[in-house]
């Protein structure tokens, strides 16, 4: 396996980029190639079978253009095919990402955390075990938010559009207070502010970026993977929807 060859980043449209962020800020000198799949997205609302075979051929398609190690940067892609992926290739470092339940469980004990994702990622077997790991050391609500994903494939981040929506979600929830925010989808984070300003300051948001970054380098470290090279890593961008407007969408939100 060559050291030099690239870190490939999947998710099912553009909300990857927040955890492509984390790696980069951690790993600048590794080069990147990104694959989303927007014209498929979302994956979320998707049957479970869908959404594996999706992932399974997209993250084929990264292995084919030569990456070294796979970052399923979607929880949804993560609980529908991760162990598929790693029995089919044992030899490559996969790493998945999950909603970011215990790190807001270890910092807010005993409190009351929503847990914002896809209808698809709060049903699987991997969030229920996920649940039942931490449900005696705080109350977890999870809150499913179809149609959420779609602001940021569209590069809406704070219309009155995106707040309305998030105001009619949320509302329900914050009858009784809240303390924590655990946002279980990768596109999420770029709607941050607008969540964080309806859910109010008091209420703190986690995601699962930088965790997921900092476990990608550990096991690239752990297989003798990490780069040699000491210039500046390149990000390559490539979408299913292959416009200009996606690789600007897709290069700005890289850069917020
Ligand atoms: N970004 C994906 C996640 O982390 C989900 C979006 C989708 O529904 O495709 O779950």
């Amino acid at each position: 396996m060559d050291k030099n060859a690239p870190i490939g980043v999947f998710d099912s449209g553009v909300g990857g980029i927040s955890v492509l962020r984390e790696l980069v800020k951690l790993m600048p000198n590794e080069d990147y190639l990104y694959l989303g799949d927007s014209v498929n997205a979302p994956y979320g609302t998707k049957t479970l079978e869908e959404a594996r075979k999706l992932t399974i051929t997209h993250i084929e398609e990264l292995l084919h253009s030569g990456a070294k190690s796979i970052v399923i940067a979607c929880n949804t892609a993560t609980s529908a095919a991760v162990s598929v992926l790693r029995n089919m290739y044992p030899e490559i470092p996969i790493v998945g990402i999950e909603p970011a339940i215990k790190p807001a469980v270890l910092d807010k004990p005993n409190s009351r955390i929503v847990v914002m994702a896809t209808p698809m990622t709060l049903k699987q077997e991997k969030f229920r075990t996920l649940l039942e790991k931490y449900e005696d050391q705080a109350e977890i609500i999870p809150l499913p938010c179809p149609g959420l994903m779609e602001f940021v494939e569209r590069g809406e981040l704070e219309s009155g559009e995106l707040r309305e929506y998030l105001v009619r979600l949320l509302q329900p929830v914050m009858e009784k207070k809240i303390d924590a925010i655990v946002l279980g989808c990768t596109h999420y984070p770029f709607a941050g502010k607008m969540i964080s300003e309806v859910a109010g300051k008091d209420v703190q948001i986690f995601d699962g970026g930088y965790g997921t970054a900092k476990e990608m380098k550990r096991r690239l470290e752990a297989a003798g993977l990490l780069t040699n090279e000491e210039k500046e890593g390149q990000v390559r961008f490539c979408n299913s929807r292959d416009t200009e407007e996606e690789r600007r969408l897709c290069e700005f939100l890289l850069h917020i």
